[in-house]
């Protein structure tokens, strides 16, 4: 049985990774920088290891006697005062080098969706400079490029809570997000499969206009929805990324660009939009 370190387990989609490595019996190094967010108790034979990833000693020696590595490390909504090249960059390589220190056969890293082809977001960028120095270092790889996560579609859910949808154009962009357990299986698949690229999104493919009925169904609310000019959503783009600091727009550029295009990936998994949906309003 393959030995695997990963990185990321007290994020949302690492937390699935886990869990769906666990499930299928594999032996798993947990690398976190607060073992206190991760209840090893809860896992059956999961070894903890507290590190810095951003700091290259403090990973010495964790990747010993293990196969392969996952990491699913990078800013999301973390308010470190740290950069995309700090993290989903930087840390990212720190582990490779650790990783192929120790004789580690496979990295499997999660980027995003067309992050390939949308350099010019700073996002995408630090995330591709991974990719490109991962396929330049002699492991095998995976780069698994996932559409949106349902965790950020809840953003619509919570629009649609306070009463309106705004959406960009007139809500005709498509896109078939994916739940974080569908996703996890595709992850541990890349332990043994042989593709080194795997673009991958949720099982149904939406227009933003259904997204926004769905939310206001699970909700029960009649729905109210405002759709926003391109003028406008580039307006905000450019003056977002003129007057503010790079770790403040990065996460706007990002979702002002992927909410405007249509975000089509090949289609798989089995947990609806809708389920979730009407998980969320259980939940109110
Ligand atoms: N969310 C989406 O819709 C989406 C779509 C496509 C691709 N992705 C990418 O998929 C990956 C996972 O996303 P996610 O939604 O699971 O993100 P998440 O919930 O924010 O998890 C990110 C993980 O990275 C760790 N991390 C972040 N900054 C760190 C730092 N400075 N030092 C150490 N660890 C750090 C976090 O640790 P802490 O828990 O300690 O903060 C967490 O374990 C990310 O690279 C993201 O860009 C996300």
């Amino acid at each position: 049985m393959k030995r695997i370190v990963l990185a990321g387990a007290t994020g949302y989609l690492g937390q699935f990774v886990l869990k769906e490595l666990l499930h299928r019996a594999y032996p798993v190094r947990a690398l976190v920088r607060d073992a206190g967010k991760i209840r090893a108790a809860d896992y059956r034979g999961l070894d903890v290891c507290e590190v810095e990833i951003t700091d290259r000693q403090s990973l010495s020696g964790c990747c010993a006697a293990s196969d392969v590595v996952i990491s699913t490390v990078g800013i999301t909504r973390q308010k470190d005062g740290l950069s995309y090249m700090d993290v989903d960059y930087q840390a990212n390589v720190n582990l490779l080098e650790e990783a192929r220190t120790a004789g580690v056969e496979k990295f499997i890293y999660v980027s995003a969706l067309n992050a390939d082809k949308l350099t010019h977001l700073s996002i995408c960028r630090a995330k591709e400079l991974f990719v490109d120095k991962l396929r330049t270092s002699g492991l095998g790889f995976c780069v698994i490029r996932p559409n949106g996560f349902f965790s950020d579609m809840a953003e619509f859910f919570s629009m649609a809570q306070r009463g309106r949808v705004y959406l960009f154009g007139k809500g005709q962009f498509r896109s078939n997000p994916i739940h974080g357990a569908d996703l996890a299986v595709v992850c541990v698949d890349a332990i043994e499969s042989s593709d080194r690229e795997v673009e991958v999104g949720g099982p149904e493919t939406l227009t933003h206009e259904e997204i926004a009925h769905m939310a206001f169904a699970a909700l029960e609310k009649t729905p109210r929805i405002t759709c926003i000019s391109d003028w406008l959503r580039k307006l905000i783009l450019r003056s977002v990324q003129a007057f503010t600091t790079q770790s403040f727009h990065g996460p706007i550029e990002f979702f002002l660009t992927v909410t405007a295009m249509d975000m089509v990936a090949p289609e798989y998994g089995r947990r609806t939009l809708q389920e979730f949906y009407s998980e969320l309003s259980e939940q109110i």
